[in-house]
């Protein structure tokens, strides 16, 4: 079906037209004097240079052709030269009548679809979810849906935080609890178990504590970070760890999200990508879009209209580790290249946004708020 404001800009084009104007003065918007009329046209005001005419005058040879149209029950004109519109009920109704027996009530579907990328939720492996997971989770769903109510095909994905520093915590804490667990010992070479040598609840008391230890115990912590080195370089026992650790803790992501009515056809998340990540820092290197500062591998992305500092896109660590900017440009690259989708939209933190700036930056994207 048009829309209700199409309808009655058509009309008001007409009636402009009827009275010698311009038909293009005719649009129709919300009023923003509810307390006097539903709809209002500035129509006439922006007439008069052109007609050299007073705005009230061009406003009453509108309204008078307006006077015996079905559409409105009043349409007056106001000094300045406003047009204050009521619409008349028995046009609502009808209107009503036809969107109740519309399919999708009336609701126009695009003539080409969007392909979009929705990446929404984003739970950490083995973290507790806060309140900003539990938002994100919920405005990502119901913008997912009204995008595919709208006739849009949106592929939603969870993008979890599967990675990084806190799945490092958790293997070191493992190893200091359980150190005689077969998937420490480097000269193993035999198949792993495949029960979790973990329960979920187990699982969530140990990363905070790992965590509270790391902020207070350097050696603690520069063990985590190698763990998490091992890890992400492919160390045997670690990755089998890992697996389990991400098996118990998306069963029990999947039961929550469930209860919330949250459903995602990707389970993807930062480690996703982590094979292509040598080969993009190889290009970005290549072609001298990244170069090395104070060790680390960086991408400049301020721009000359910027009026607040944008730090450089960090790719590459001095120590050569990956950061969460490299797996989310991974993830672009690889977004782009399976799904080649129309448009990526992020639910995330408000406290992300200058990163994100930064990243869409560094992938020659604009950020759109
Ligand atoms: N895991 C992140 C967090 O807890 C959110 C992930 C958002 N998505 C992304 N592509 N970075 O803050």
């Amino acid at each position: 079906m048009e829309q209700l404001i199409d309808l009655l800009t058509a009309e008001m084009q007409d009636a402009f037209e009827a009275a010698g104007y311009d038909r293009s003065l005719g649009r129709v918007t919300l009023s923003n004097r509810p307390d006097l009329c539903e709809y209002q046209c500035n129509g006439a005001m922006a007439g008069a240079r052109q007609y050299h005419k007073a705005p009230i005058a061009i406003a009453r040879d509108v309204a008078e052709k307006l006077a015996d149209r079905p559409v409105f029950r009043e349409a007056a004109a106001v000094l300045p030269g406003f047009l204050n519109l009521k619409i008349s009920e028995s046009f609502l109704t009808e209107y009503l009548n036809e969107m109740s027996v519309s399919p999708k009530f009336g609701l126009k579907m695009p003539e080409v679809p969007l392909k979009i990328i929705m990446d929404y939720g984003g739970a950490n492996i083995a973290k507790p979810l806060h309140v900003g997971h539990l938002r994100s989770a919920i405005i990502g769903e119901s913008l997912k849906r009204i995008r595919r109510y709208a006739g849009h095909e949106v592929i939603g994905d969870v993008h979890l935080g599967d990675w990084g520093m806190p799945m490092g915590l958790v293997i070191t804490e493992l190893k200091e609890r359980m150190p005689g667990l077969v998937y420490f010992d480097d000269t193993y070479e035999g198949e792993y178990p495949a029960e979790a040598p973990f329960t979920i609840s187990e699982l969530e008391e140990i990363y905070p504590a790992a965590s509270a230890r790391s902020k207070t115990d350097a050696e603690y912590k520069t063990r985590a970070m190698e763990a998490t080195f091992k890890l992400q370089s492919g160390v045997r026992g670690y990755r089998a760890l890992w697996k389990h650790i991400m098996e118990v803790s998306i069963a029990d992501l999947k039961k929550n999200y469930s209860s919330l009515n949250v459903e995602f056809d990707l389970w993807k998340g930062e480690s996703s990508v982590h094979e292509l990540i040598p080969g993009m820092v190889a290009a970005m290197k290549a072609d001298g879009y990244a170069y090395i500062s104070d060790g680390a591998l960086v991408v400049d992305v301020k721009e000359d209209t910027d009026t607040k500092e944008i730090p450089p896109c960090m790719i590459l660590k001095s120590d050569g580790a990956s950061l969460y900017n490299t797996t989310d440009l991974a993830t672009i690259k690889e977004r782009m290249s399976l799904y080649r989708p129309d448009e990526l939209i992020y639910m995330t933190d408000k406290r992300q946004e200058l990163y994100f700036e930064q990243v869409f930056r560094c992938a020659g994207f604009p950020l759109r708020p």
